[in-house]
């Protein structure tokens, strides 16, 4: 296999990445990726197959589970009840548990909820003076949406926002010790939260998500309390970080191609939301776990290998989108991958969309025409592709 070395904390890296994945692409269906000491796949069919063959896995198959560092068994605690670093009959379970909690009648409920949000946010911003857009719109909104969805009080949003920012620095390439423990901290402190609010739910039934969640039964199974503690901050962490850089990336990519409310019109919104999510998604790197011994894109792979997948690389692969590395809100739709497929299809893709389409169109109505006040930064993150800020003018 062909070996390719780049680190993840190099600044040119993190601020464009796609240069090195038109190499790894070049390289091979398969190249090891030195510095991740992995192989990873680049090309869209390969990512696409990988994400839906049963032979990879998020869960470590057994005997190859890491140890796990005593300062961070609050954080595991939780992902051990986390669908998403499930396999197999509990991950099936557990999905659809939450998806009978989670329809589309809840969902189509937050729209209004969003655009009220939207509104509110846009009257804060100064009309004659530059100002941040993700720390003024996109960080605050999606937030305050998991709040309204879950049930729990919007004046815990900046609790919500620091347990759930302490928590993802677990994934960063740069993570620390005393990173760790703060997460093991606010993985401690978010569950006594919910476990407090569950209770008190239980007697006590509302128009909310975490009253669906207890109520929600499949074929006799219930959740425990520990899965819907796991569940509502899988939720919020998978959910909340996605969805601000998305619309950070997004907005950015609109104005940067001279694409405004022209484009968010009825007729071509939904292509331009995929557009958006394909050209320059947040989340880029996943692995799996190779579940048994198997030959994969003629590469023999050992079961407890490890693979990545680059989401964001299979999306500017020229093979699946023509001209991939240019924003192009009229390409026709095909899946792009930044919602991942298979097994872990993001459960909440159609919130997210949702949650796009109208801040996108609110932001725009309202503002009309947004120029850039400053050159756009990513943050010094691989793990979370987005803008440290966004600084515009109206
Ligand atoms: C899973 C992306 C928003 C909840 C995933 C996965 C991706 C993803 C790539 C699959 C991970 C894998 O296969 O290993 C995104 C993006 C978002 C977004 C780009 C924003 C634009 C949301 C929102 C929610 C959410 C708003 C919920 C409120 C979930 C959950 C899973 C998931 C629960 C795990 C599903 C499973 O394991 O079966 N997301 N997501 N996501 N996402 Fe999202």
């Amino acid at each position: 296999m062909i070996h390719l070395s780049q680190s993840p904390t190099d600044p040119a890296f993190v601020q464009n990445p796609y240069p090195f994945y038109d190499r790894l692409r070049r390289a091979g269906k398969m190249v090891w990726w030195d510095d991740y000491d992995m192989p990873v796949i680049a090309n869209y069919e390969g990512v696409s197959m990988a994400l839906r063959d049963r032979r990879f896995g998020r869960e470590a198959p057994q005997g190859f589970a890491p140890d796990t560092p005593p300062h961070l068994a609050d954080f595991y605690a939780v992902e051990a009840n986390s669908m998403l670093e499930l396999e197999g009959p509990r991950h099936k379970r557990l999905r659809g548990l939450v998806l009978r909690a989670f329809t589309s009648r809840r969902i189509k409920s937050l729209e209004a909820d969003i655009a009220q949000i939207a509104h509110e946010l846009i009257d804060t911003l100064p009309q004659d003076a530059p100002f941040d857009l993700i720390t003024r719109f996109a960080q605050p909104l999606p937030v305050r949406i998991i709040a309204r969805l879950l049930g729990v009080p919007e004046t815990m949003a900046p609790e919500l926002l620091a347990w759930s920012n302490a928590m993802v620095t677990v994934y960063q390439a740069s993570r620390t010790k005393a990173g760790e423990i703060a997460a093991a901290k606010a993985a401690r402190d978010f569950s006594t939260f919910l476990r407090g609010y569950i209770d008190s739910r239980r007697g006590d039934p509302r128009d909310d998500l975490i009253s669906e969640l207890i109520a929600a039964e499949e074929d006799g199974e219930k959740l425990t309390t520990d899965e819907m503690i796991a569940t509502c901050i899988l939720l919020l962490n998978a959910g909340h970080e996605a969805t601000v850089h998305t619309l950070g990336n997004g907005v950015k990519a609109l104005i940067e191609h001279d694409f405004g409310r022209n484009v968010l019109t009825d007729q071509r919104i939904e292509a331009t939301l995929e557009e958006i999510l394909r050209f320059d998604p947040p989340l880029h790197l996943f692995t799996r776990w190779v579940l048994e011994d198997t030959r994969f894109l003629d590469h023999d792979l050992k079961r407890g290998d490890r693979i990545g997948l680059l989401l964001a690389a299979a999306n500017h692969d020229p093979e699946a989108f023509d001209g991939p590395d240019s924003f192009e809100p009229e390409r026709r739709i095909k899946q792009n991958m930044s919602f991942g497929a298979g097994a872990h299809f993001c459960l909440g893709a159609p919130l997210a969309r949702l949650e796009m389409r109208v801040a996108l169109q609110v932001l725009f109505d309202r503002c009309g025409h947004l120029w850039l006040s400053a050159p756009p930064r990513y943050a010094d993150l691989y793990h979370f592709h987005g803008l440290e800020q966004l600084m515009l003018r109206r």
